[in-house]
């Protein structure tokens, strides 16, 4: 496989123009970019970024912390930190144009996705002067703020909280539950978005490096990678997921329901990964951070240990119906089980979803652009040849 990833990387020339030798249905292996900012292990299950584990990140680092290293492949400097935070705070104040545009989309029937693509799209005006890092940090700070604002205004909730919110996980958090809300349910949230901050070349990171690739510029890389993030095989799974969880209902009918599903060749959503073979390691950090929520009190107890017991259903359900492709938990089941204990509404998992891993496509688009090569792969065609255009009848 790494033998062809590097012939067709950057020595494919004319002579070499049949792709049918190489062609890899879904690009699984095939090593689209050299990058420095994730390195997914699915054998080992680890995942690095910028060369820590995803453990260490999101132990001890804070979002903004970890957004500027991404973004730059080294720590901030004090000083650069509090400037960094200074900006971050700054542009989570939405320009006009788009708190109108907020306005426009909340009283209209639209998906959350939908809506965030929308309104992201009218920032294109309010950073078409700014520097490179100001932009970046607009984009990532509105992509929260709006998703936050038109989910208050759909509840028929004031756009602004009648209490000081603060920034961060813990502004969108107080948005959401019309509360301000607690340290330990602002850094559990803020623990989800350092672990999914960023994961190799997955669809949406992909997603963003073509386009970026063809000198476009950061924001239609994001909106492009919003599109790829929905799908339900992609960021869309932990609604799904915890549907399920709730479906099932009893410990004691998790496996006449699997097997149902199974027998009837659907896909159990939460469960299978692309690259990993073993658990996501990202599962384990979120299940951790679950159990100090429960352990403070916070989430409901009775809903994680039936996940807990369909999980582990559902993974010798696994083996048994696709034996040797080792299908095993994927980071959304916990992501569904972490986000419900902080109280937050399904139609949110793939917005929040996203607001953390826009910091990880900026790095990305970053990081393409300094490659400065076009990402154009071949096909292969497979329909019919004709002589000529029929008469007109
Ligand atoms: N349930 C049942 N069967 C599964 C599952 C699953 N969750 N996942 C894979 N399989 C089966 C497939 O049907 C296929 O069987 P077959 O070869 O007999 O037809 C085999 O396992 C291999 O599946 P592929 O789709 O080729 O594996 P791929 O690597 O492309 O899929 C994916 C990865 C899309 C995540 C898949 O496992 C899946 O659909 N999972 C459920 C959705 C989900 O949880 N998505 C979130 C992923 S994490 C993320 O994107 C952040």
């Amino acid at each position: 496989m790494q033998a062809i990833a590097s012939e067709y990387d950057d020595n494919m020339t004319a002579s070499h123009s049949s792709a049918h030798d190489l062609y890899i249905p879904g690009l699984a292996g095939i090593v689209a970019a050299r990058t420095a900012i994730s390195e997914v292990d699915g054998l080992a299950g680890r995942l690095t970024l910028r060369g820590y584990s995803v453990e260490e990140l999101a132990g001890k680092a804070n979002f903004e912390e970890a957004a500027f290293l991404l973004w730059n492949g080294r720590h901030a400097t004090p000083a650069e930190l509090t400037r960094f935070r200074a900006d971050w705070q700054e542009c989570s104040v939405l320009p006009q144009f788009t708190l109108e545009a907020v306005d426009r989309i909340a009283r209209q029937e639209t998906g959350l996705m939908e809506a965030l693509t929308y309104v992201l799209s009218s920032l294109a005006a309010a950073i078409a002067g700014e520097g490179e890092t100001l932009r970046r940090i607009r984009i990532s700070t509105s992509v929260p703020e709006i998703v936050a604002r038109i989910y208050r205004l759909r509840k028929g909730l004031p756009s602004e909280t009648a209490f000081d919110a603060g920034v961060g996980p813990g502004r969108f958090l107080g948005q959401i539950l019309d509360r301000p809300c607690g340290q330990k349910e602002a850094r559990a949230l803020e623990r989800y978005w350092l672990t999914v901050i960023d994961h190799g070349m997955n669809a949406s990171t992909f997603a963003a490096r073509v386009i970026v690739s063809t000198g476009s510029d950061d924001l239609a890389a994001i909106l492009g990678a919003l599109g790829a993030m929905k799908g339900p095989l992609h960021g869309g799974a932990p609604g799904p997921a915890l549907a399920m969880v709730r479906e099932i209902g009893s410990s004691e009918r998790a496996e006449r329901f699997l097997r149902a599903k199974l027998d009837k060749g659907e896909r159990l959503m939460g469960f299978g990964h692309r690259v990993y073979k073993v658990r996501d390691p990202r599962a384990a950090v979120l299940s951790d951070t679950i159990d100090e929520l429960a352990a403070a009190g916070v989430g409901d107890l009775g809903l994680l240990r039936l996940a807990r017991d369909v999980e582990s259903v559902a993974v010798r359900l696994l083996e048994e119906y696709k034996p040797g492709r080792n299908l095993r938990t994927n980071v959304e089941f916990y992501t569904a089980l972490l986000l419900s204990s902080l109280s937050i509404p399904e139609e949110l998992f793939t917005p929040l979803f996203s607001a953390a891993r826009v910091a990880g496509w900026l790095a990305h688009c970053k990081e393409q652009r300094e490659t400065g090569r076009l990402i154009r792969p071949a096909s292969e065609y497979c329909g019919p040849f004709h002589d000529h255009w029929p008469e007109t009848h």
